[in-house]
């Protein structure tokens, strides 16, 4: 079994989208009994919300339920997961800071956009303050580098 940890700053708009097309994604590959998969935020500001409305709207849009509460990412989640995708470089470096000291770690710590062939490494921009568009341009870079990361780890777990 292989576990995917998702992290944004709030958990409300990014990750708990990445997250919900992720698992279409999986779904559709008829992989969901090797892989799962849970979203964080770097922050404490959204636990027990559920996502924000733009994110739902548009998760609706293209036939997936959102139903993830918040949440914020903790120590145990380095040991827990085996990847851990942050959706922009500060909250990867948020995610780094909780890094074990001990050579065992489980997780391996990435960039979303690590699977973006376009611009590897960029950020999924915060769609927080503005519109709905906002949240379709995350939509189109998530489903890119989703359907990219997702073939990687077939390929590396050899899954198919
Ligand atoms: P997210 O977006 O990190 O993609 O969930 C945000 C959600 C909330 C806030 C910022 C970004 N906030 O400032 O509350």
């Amino acid at each position: 079994m292989l576990n995917v940890l998702f992290v944004c700053l709030g958990n409300i708009c990014r990750s708990p989208l990445a997250e919900g097309i992720f698992k279409k994604l999986v779904k559709e590959a008829g992989l969901e009994s090797f892989i799962v998969s849970d979203s964080a935020g770097t922050s404490r500001w959204h636990i027990d919300e559920p996502p924000d409305t733009r994110s739902i709207q548009i998760a609706e849009k293209n036939g997936i339920q959102l139903e993830h509460l918040g949440r914020q990412i903790n120590r145990t989640d380095m040991n827990r997961f085996d990847y851990i995708l942050a959706m922009d470089n500060e909250n990867f470096e948020e995610i780094l800071r909780l890094q074990h000291p001990d050579p065992f770690q489980k997780a391996k710590v990435m960039r979303m956009r690590d699977f973006d062939n376009q611009q590897s490494g960029a950020d999924i921009p915060d769609p927080y303050y503005g519109g709905q568009n906002g949240f379709q341009i995350v939509y189109d870079l998530l489903e890119e580098s989703l359907s990219n990361f997702l073939h990687t780890i077939i390929k590396e777990h050899k899954l198919k």
